[in-house]
C-alpha cells in the first residue's frame, strides 16, 4: 500500500530479473493507490501490460519492450540461427504492435535487431548472450540520457520557480529520474524548491495519478489542476516554465505528446511563458519531416465515458473521439532540452546539430 512515506524514486519502474527471466515492472494502473511490482514472463502479458499501460511513457515502453523482446529470444527453443532470427522477427513485430505513437517503443526493438545483423555468424547462445547485454544497456542508458536532461533543464529555471507539467514524463515514465520532470528530481537532490502543477490529464489522468504522486513522495510542493485550469493559473502569474514530455519528435521540431499537450503550448505563448519540450535522441525521429505525419493512438471509448465515474457519464448512443497524443507545432516551442543538449529554432538545423553532436560521443 503507498503510504505518505513511500517515495516513489527509490523504486525500479522497469527491470529484468535475470533469475526469474521476468520483466519487472511497477503496475502504474494501481497507482497511487496501491504500489504492486509485476513480474512478466509472457510475451502476451507484457504486450497487455505495454497496451493497458501498467507500463508507459515513451522511455520506459522502449526499456520495456528491449528487455520483452530478448525474454521472447531466451525462450526461443532452437539451435539454427536462421529459425531463431526468423522467430526473434515475429516476436518483435509482437510488440511492437502494442502502441504506435511513441517512437522509443520501434527503436528500442530495432536496436535489439541490429544485433542479430551486426552479428550474422553468431551461434544461437552467443546472440541470446549479446541480446541480454543490448537490453542491459539499453536501460542503463536511459538512466544516464534521463540525468544529462535534468541536468540541461536546470540551467533553465531557479529556486522557487512555479512550474506547470502535463501527463507524467517523470521517473514512472522513464527508468530513473523522467525527463520533464528530472530538472526538478535534480533541483531536488541540491535542495532547491520549485511549485509545480500538474495537469490532471484526462483521460486517464497520468497528472493527478502519477506525476502528483511521484513529485509529492519526493517531497515537492505539488499542485494538482483540472486540465482547464491551466490557464487561470498562467495567467495569476504563478507559472514560470512548462516542461512536457514527448513521445516523437519530427524533423522540424514539432512535438507529438499527451494530448491536451497542444492547449498548454498555445496557453503558454499566449501568457509569454517558455514552452519546453524534454526529449532523449531516442524519441526524436528525423525521418519524420513534420508533426502530422505521426501516427496518432485512439484508444477505446470507455476510457472517456466510463473510467473513474461511478456511472457512465454521457449518454448511451453518444459518439466519443479519443485521440491519446497531440501534435505542439514548432512555433509554440521555447526549445527541445535533449541529452545532447538544448535544441532551439530553427529545429531542421539544431536537432541535425545534436544528432551530430551524439556521432561524436559515439566515437570516442
Ligand atoms: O499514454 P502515455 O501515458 O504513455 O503517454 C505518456 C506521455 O505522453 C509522456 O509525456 C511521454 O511519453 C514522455 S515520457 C518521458
Amino acid at each position: 500500500m503507498a503510504s505518505e512515506r513511500t517515495n516513489i524514486m527509490h523504486y525500479d519502474t522497469v527491470n529484468l530479473d535475470d533469475e526469474r527471466s521476468a520483466l519487472v515492472i511497477i503496475d502504474q494502473t494501481k497507482l497511487p493507490g496501491e504500489v504492486e511490482m509485476l513480474s512478466l514472463t509472457g510475451q502476451k502479458d507484457i504486450w497487455e501490460a505495454i497496451y493497458l499501460l501498467k507500463v508507459r511513457g515513451a522511455p520506459a515502453i522502449g526499456v520495456a519492450a528491449a528487455i520483452g523482446v530478448y525474454l521472447a529470444a531466451k525462450g526461443i527453443d532452437t539451435e539454427d540461427p536462421a529459425a531463431f532470427r526468423a522467430q526473434f522477427k515475429a516476436a518483435k513485430d509482437y510488440l511492437a504492435s502494442a502502441r504506435p505513437t511513441a517512437v522509443n517503443l520501434f527503436w528500442a526493438l530495432d536496436r535489439m535487431e541490429a544485433v542479430l545483423h551486426k552479428n550474422p555468424d553468431a551461434s544461437v547462445p552467443a546472440l541470446k548472450q549479446l541480446l541480454h547485454d543490448e537490453a542491459v544497456e539499453i536501460r542503463e542508458e536511459d538512466i544516464r540520457v534521463c540525468r544529462a536532461i535534468g541536468e540541461h533543464g536546470l540551467t533553465l529555471i531557479k529556486d522557487g520557480d512555479g512550474i506547470l507539467t502535463h501527463c507524467n514524463a517523470g521517473q514512472l515514465a522513464t527508468t530513473k529520474y523522467g525527463t520533464a520532470l528530472a530538472p526538478i528530481h535534480l533541483g531536488v537532490e541540491k535542495g532547491m524548491h520549485f511549485k509545480v502543477f500538474t495537469d490532471e490529464t484526462r483521460p486517464l489522468l497520468q497528472g493527478a495519478r502519477l506525476s502528483a504522486f511521484e513529485l509529492h513522495s519526493n517531497g515537492v510542493d505539488t499542485t494538482v489542476i483540472c486540465d482547464n485550469m491551466a490557464s487561470q493559473v498562467m495567467k495569476n502569474g504563478w507559472v514560470q516554465a512548462i516542461f512536457v514530455g514527448c513521445d516523437r519528435v519530427a524533423a522540424n521540431g514539432d512535438a507529438c505528446n499527451k494530448i491536451g499537450t497542444s492547449g498548454v503550448a498555445i496557453l503558454a505563448k499566449h501568457y509569454g511563458i517558455p514552452f519546453y519540450v524534454c526529449a532523449p535522441t531516442s524519441t526524436i525521429d528525423m525521418s519524420i519531416a513534420h508533426g502530422d505525419d505521426i501516427p496518432i493512438e485512439e484508444r477505446p471509448a470507455h476510457e472517456v465515458t466510463e473510467m473513474w465515474y461511478k456511472q457512465r457519464m454521457p449518454p448511451e448512443g453518444v459518439k466519443v473521439y479519443n485521440p491519446a497524443f497531440d501534435v505542439s507545432e514548432n512555433a509554440l516551442v521555447t526549445a527541445i532540452i535533449t541529452e545532447y543538449g538544448i535544441a532551439r529554432a530553427p529545429y531542421e538545423e539544431s536537432l541535425k546539430e545534436i544528432f551530430r553532436r551524439k556521432e561524436e560521443a559515439a566515437k570516442k
